[in-house]
């Protein structure tokens, strides 16, 4: 039998990382009746085989102890959510008390900005990326609305405050000299810098550390919706100064459908009671929170966000996986990531080659600095029939309209022959 020299590189590559292969840790799903080639990590995460035990377990405490659950060892409810901390704080850069896993996402995005986005008459545009998931535009723009009614004598209209920014002609993705030169024209007017850290339909990763300072620079602050990002590329979120992000587990951090979200606040804020924000008892100094009275005193740092007591049972997923994080390491993991996306692009690019044209488009950027796992491809023409054929024949990726196909190969669990029998697949599709 012959082997080509890539399924030869792929091997290899698989054994030069056999220590960061933790696919064992997790269940792969099927497709007619074979394990997937599962490329779809950046939308939601597999399920840790641990998950089962730590929710049975759960289950079982609560049938078993009812209310004293909450004081019990292990993992006394009361408290369930802080046992993340250390690990997520580890993920983007932060410092512990920097961070807080509560709630969902857009929850969170809508609690931050009654802190962070405190416009004024003269100071409160917001800059966004062009597209940006739709999620974060409708919470943005609904934010805007709401201090509209707060405004200085001056009612905010989200189409002159939201000030959005596409990539240039010809062009797939932003560059960073052209973010910080639309912070910079807006200079005396701009509140808020808030992009994805990845844009999710063209997997771009932004440079949050230049982005953050150049906002900084005119006075403006930065936030960042982190969603593809956390536990896809490690960050530095405390020392670039980034105000404030937020991040769902349930993508890259493993957690399960609508699993929890992640805060972050810099530590510049962590005693900072003067900020508005909406709270709730779990916010509260916790030495007092069941003395039931009147007047809220947030708590140091993140927690002093939170609202409401943790939903635990959507939190044991996010420990099954955080443990394997913490084995792997988030910076080893970037290492694999990078080679596999490498090698992914390398097979597409084998295609364009063999069949003499450029078929297939990869509108992610080239430089493995500017990306994370996912390639984002696309099709001329009939992108969304190839995107069927290839799931009829074993490979779980996805659609976003109007014409990508996103792949993602994770390195927790998918291997450099994931990447070349999804070629072999992509090939014979085409
Ligand atoms: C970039 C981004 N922001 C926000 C969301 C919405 O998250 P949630 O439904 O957890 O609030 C998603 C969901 O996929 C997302 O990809």
């Amino acid at each position: 039998m012959r082997f080509s020299i890539e399924e030869v590189c792929a091997d290899q590559l698989d054994q030069q990382f056999e220590k960061l292969d933790f696919r064992d840790e997790f269940i792969i799903p099927k497709v007619n009746g074979k394990e997937a080639i599962y490329f779809c990590g950046n939308s939601l995460g597999l399920q840790p085989k641990k998950s089962r035990q730590y929710f049975n377990e759960t289950f079982d405490k609560w049938g078993d102890q009812a209310v004293e659950g909450h004081f019990t060892e292990p993992d006394p409810w009361m408290n369930y959510h802080k046992q993340f901390t250390k690990t997520s704080a580890h993920l983007i850069g932060a410092l512990p008390e920097e961070v807080v896993i509560m709630n969902t996402l857009t929850v969170n995005l809508h609690l931050l900005l009654v802190s962070f986005y405190r416009p004024t008459k003269k100071r409160f545009k917001i800059l966004m990326e062009g597209g940006a998931f739709p999620s974060d535009q409708y919470a943005i723009e609904s934010q805007v609305k709401f201090h509209a009614y707060r405004g200085e004598g001056k009612l905010f209209d989200p189409d002159e405050a939201i000030i959005e920014i596409f990539p240039e002609a010809g062009e797939e993705t932003l560059k960073t000299e052209a973010i910080i030169e639309y912070i910079n024209k807006h200079q005396d007017e701009l509140a808020l810098v808030m992009l994805g850290g990845v844009n999710y339909y063209t997997g771009q990763f932004y440079n949050l550390n230049e982005i953050t300072q150049a906002a900084h620079h005119v006075g403006a602050l930065a936030g960042f919706d982190l969603a593809h990002t956390a536990g896809n590329i490690p960050l530095q979120l405390h020392n670039w100064q980034v105000d404030f992000a937020v991040w769902c587990t349930y993508k890259y951090i493993n957690s399960g459908p609508g699993g929890p979200a992640g805060a972050f606040i810099h530590n510049k804020y962590a005693n900072d009671s003067t900020l508005p924000r909406f709270a709730g008892w779990w916010g509260h100094n916790e030495q007092e929170r069941f003395k039931m009275q009147k007047g809220f005193k947030p708590m140091y740092g993140a927690e002093g966000w939170q609202v409401s007591n943790a939903p635990v049972f959507s939190m044991v997923n996010l420990k099954a996986s955080l443990e394997i994080f913490e084995k792997a390491g988030i910076e080893n993991l970037r290492k694999k990531s990078i080679l596999l996306t490498e090698y992914l692009a390398y097979l597409i690019e084998q295609i364009n080659t063999e069949k003499n044209r450029k078929i297939i488009k990869i509108i992610t950027p080239d430089n493995p600095e500017e990306r994370g796992c996912q390639l984002s491809l696309v099709i001329a023409g009939y992108g969304k029939q190839l995107f069927n054929r290839i799931s009829e024949n074993g490979v779980i990726c996805d659609w976003r309209e109007p014409d990508v196909i996103r792949v993602a190969p994770v390195p927790l669990y998918n291997t450099f022959a994931d990447v070349f029998k999804f070629y072999t697949i992509l090939k014979s599709c085409l």
